[in-house]
């Protein structure tokens, strides 16, 4: 045996010790802790990571690293990990980076050293081009520490604001996230919240009611029902955390791992010429007669398979994404059943929100448009429509990957150019035969038009009306006009929708555009 080899008893002690530290770090805050956060419906960190990665792939970084705060009696308290689980593994055999609070440990607090940790596999996502996603369950900044905790938070949100367009960021919030920490999911591309166990606010129900005197739960003020619903932060609700794990799985089966990546494809089947004959009768030729958009959208993708972003909130306007013929796409769709699908400011945003995601990510867009216009009234206006409708037009018009857009019913005023017009660069512009593109409806354009002739009609004024309507939907509400100037490319019979969109992404499937060399934008916030 040579002398640099360690002898087999000084072995022994050395292993036992990194056993002991590793243990330390697995257990985190201990059993009674780990069984407070099951009796509240919570899984552990480690359990989650383990749920969430494929099988045997997780491997942890730092779980030595302890905080180094000497206040407040701190100095005794030292758990290897410090309160967050960091490492990288496998999602579907996909490298993924992943952090995960752990409130067994000061309650899942951000420490100098824990945030430091969140830093390394953010900086490690970017180098390596791929996703990162956070499992939030925070008491927030570590109070013992004060500003180097606060400062931990910053360097996070940096690194959210570097990463975001280059690698997708996926939040999941899985218990307390409070005061500013909210920032760092509001930064990332998608939150998810868990029903009954999750909630985000930036002032807790105490503060509100010394300063403004309202009194509210917690669950009302930042539970998942109201950010999935009113505030629209929260881009899907769970049930529970083994539910929010798996729905991240499946998010990422239609994203690419970077900016420079396509998205994978899909497995299915389902054969890319299918012909829907029930598409043929789901629009109804009464243009003030609802229908549900979701059912076109289920019958034309792969398998009928939508995954929906912001599923109650903005109900007017459908996203989600799909794939056609295992490609994946963003579908951007007006819901007639829900407000006659007209835009307003949330669906603005939401829909802006999601375009840009889409292009950001090399994923095509396709549109379904049936939009009676913007959404008139003082709360509309004094919340300023303006600007934030002009977020989806801008969105649109500056997305560079394919756009493929059809018109089922109605298009009309400003909606019809908002709504990825061929005027807006949109690569391929279908339309039903039934489709109605004008400035407004007959009725209103009648109203418009021959007012005068109408109030001296007398007797004879709604004959008048019914014939000035009649000549006006023979003239304007019609895709032919469109179709004659080029602005739509095909009249297309409604059950070949999916063999249309399938054949145009084949088609676009090389195509590249680029915006002129700029820093970037002013979006219209
Ligand atoms: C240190 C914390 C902590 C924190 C919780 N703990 N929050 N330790 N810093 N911020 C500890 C508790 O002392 C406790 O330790 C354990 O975590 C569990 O907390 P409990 O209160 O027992 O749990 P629960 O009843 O479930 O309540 C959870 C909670 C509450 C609602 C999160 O702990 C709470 O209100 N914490 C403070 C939240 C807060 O105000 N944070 C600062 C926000 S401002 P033991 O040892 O008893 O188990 C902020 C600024 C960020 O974050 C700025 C970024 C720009």
């Amino acid at each position: 045996m040579s002398q640099m080899e360690p002898k087999p008893e000084a072995a022994k002690p050395a292993s036992s010790e990194l056993e002991r530290r590793l243990e330390a770090a697995r257990l985190g805050g201990g059993e009674a802790r780990i069984e407070r956060q099951h009796a509240a419906g919570k899984l552990t960190a480690r359990e989650r990571v383990e749920l969430l990665l494929d099988q045997g792939s997780f491997v942890e970084i730092n779980a030595l690293v302890t905080h180094r705060c000497r206040d407040f009696g701190m100095e005794s308290k030292q758990i290897p990990g410090d309160g967050v689980v960091c490492g990288y593994g496998t999602i579907d055999g996909r490298l993924i980076y992943l952090f995960a609070q752990d409130f067994t440990v000061f309650g899942g607090s951000l420490s100098e050293t824990n945030a430091a940790k969140i830093c390394k596999v953010m900086d490690l996502a970017m180098n390596n081009g791929a996703p990162i996603i956070g499992l939030n369950d925070s008491g927030g900044a570590r109070i013992q520490e004060g500003v180097v905790s606060l400062g931990g938070y910053a360097d996070i949100f940096l690194r959210n604001t570097l990463a975001s367009g280059v690698v997708p960021q996926i939040s999941a919030i899985m218990g307390p996230c409070a005061g500013g920490a909210v920032y760092s999911p509001a930064i990332t591309d998608f939150i998810m919240m868990v029903e009954g166990t999750s909630y985000m606010f930036v002032t807790g129900p105490e503060v509100i009611k010394t300063v403004t005197h309202e009194e509210v739960t917690k669950e009302e003020l930042g539970g998942a029902a109201t950010h999935s619903a009113k505030s629209g932060v929260s881009h899907f609700t769970t049930a529970n955390d083994a539910a929010c794990l798996q729905h991240i799985r499946e998010l990422l089966s239609y994203l690419p791992s970077n900016n420079l990546d396509s998205p994978p494809q899909g497995k299915s089947s389902d054969d890319p010429g299918r012909e829907e004959p029930a598409l043929d009768e789901l629009v109804p030729t009464d243009p003030n007669k609802p229908y549900d958009i979701k059912k076109l959208i289920h019958a034309v993708v792969d398998d009928g398979e939508l995954l929906e972003v912001h599923a109650q909130y903005a109900r007017n306007l459908v996203v989600g994404f799909a794939r056609f013929a295992n490609q994946s796409v963003g579908i951007i769709a007006n819901q007639p059943a829900y407000l006659a699908g007209v835009l307003d400011i949330d669906a603005s945003l939401k829909g802006a929100r999601f375009v840009r995601f889409c292009d950001a990510f090399n994923i095509p867009v396709v549109t379904f448009e049936d939009v009676p216009g913007f959404l008139p009234g003082t709360q509309q206006e004094f919340g300023g429509i303006i600007k934030h409708g002009a977020k989806l037009l801008y969105a649109f018009a500056e997305a560079t990957v394919p756009k493929i857009t059809v018109i089922t019913r109605k298009a009309y005023g400003g909606a019809y150019c908002v709504m990825a017009s061929k005027h807006l660069r949109t690569d391929v512009n279908l339309a039903y035969p039934n489709a109605e593109i004008a400035v407004m409806g007959p009725d209103g354009a009648v109203n418009i038009l021959y007012r005068r002739e109408l109030q001296a009609a007398g007797e004879q004024a709604a004959q008048l009306r019914a014939e000035k309507v009649a000549e006006y939907r023979a003239k304007f509400s019609n895709p032919y006009v469109a179709a004659e100037h080029g602005f739509i490319d095909a009249i297309i019979q409604p059950r070949q929708t999916r063999a249309h969109i399938v054949r145009s992404l084949r088609q676009l499937s090389s195509k590249r555009e680029s915006l002129p060399p700029k820093k970037h934008g002013n979006l219209p916030l």
